[in-house]
């Protein structure tokens, strides 16, 4: 059983986060980083870029080339995990860099690259959401031009009702998972996958609590990347 009495086995209340911590900056040698901790996911995002985009046949000559890189450490799941890319590795990068382009003024930055790394340290559901979060915060801190902060959460169902952010139980156990990652300020989605099967009206259900989520995830997104710039407190 994984909800009892509208409280679900860690605790939290169907529309209730996990616990997130979001540090801007963390790294020398980047562009621009992020060390973000969501529940049981750690995770480091670097950016580097915009540079030449080498070799020279990959450049665009009208814009940048957004190439997100997310990578499971061996580690950082129960069972090793072979190092290097794999099936789903791939399609995360691939969903990732196309969320992340289209929010980024690209044009600004022909025959460029922009590289985004996504390490994942520790794994506990959810990482494509918590990559992408910390992806977003990475770029600003590059100072990469965007026209919105991207920003990701999941929604799901466990045992009939749908809730916010899985945890790993729940993901594993549940019957669905819904990843969603938005531009925030008009609310158009830049990322939507399903894992399982929920009726029409459980997807929307499932797609609002998901964006109430994201937005909730903004707030702490800025909160990181005002700390880090601020140079005095503010009452
Ligand atoms: O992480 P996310 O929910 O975005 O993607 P998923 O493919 O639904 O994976 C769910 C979870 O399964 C991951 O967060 C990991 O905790 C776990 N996993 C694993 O244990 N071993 C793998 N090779 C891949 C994922």
């Amino acid at each position: 059983m994984l909800i009892k009495d509208g409280i679900r086995m860690d605790g939290r209340k169907p529309d209730e986060l996990r616990p997130i911590k979001i540090e801007a900056g963390v790294l020398y040698r980047a562009d621009g980083s992020c060390y973000l901790e969501w529940g049981g996911n750690k995770i480091m995002a670097a950016v580097y870029g915009p540079r030449e985009a080498l070799p020279r046949h990959i450049q665009d000559p009208t814009k940048a080339i957004v190439n997100a890189r997310y990578n499971m450490a061996s580690f950082s799941v129960e069972e090793r995990k072979r190092p290097g890319p794999d099936r789903r590795s791939t399609e995360i990068s691939k969903v990732t860099s196309e969320a992340l382009e289209s929010v980024i003024f690209t044009e600004l930055f022909p025959r460029t690259t922009i590289d985004v790394c996504i390490e994942v340290l520790d794994a506990e559901a959810g990482t494509r959401c918590a990559g992408i979060t910390a992806a977003a915060v990475a770029l600003a801190d590059a100072g990469i031009p965007m026209r919105d902060l991207p920003v990701a959460c999941a929604a799901g169902k466990i045992d009939g009702t749908v809730v916010l952010d899985l945890s790993s139980e729940e993901d594993k156990e549940g019957e669905a998972d819904l990843p969603v990652a938005i531009a925030p300020r008009n609310e158009e989605i830049l990322l939507l996958q399903m894992d399982g099967h929920l009726t029409y009206k459980e997807f929307e259900e499932a797609l609002d609590l998901a964006i109430k989520g994201c937005k909730e995830v903004a707030k702490l997104q800025r909160k990181a990347l005002l700390n880090k710039y601020k140079t005095f407190e503010v009452e």
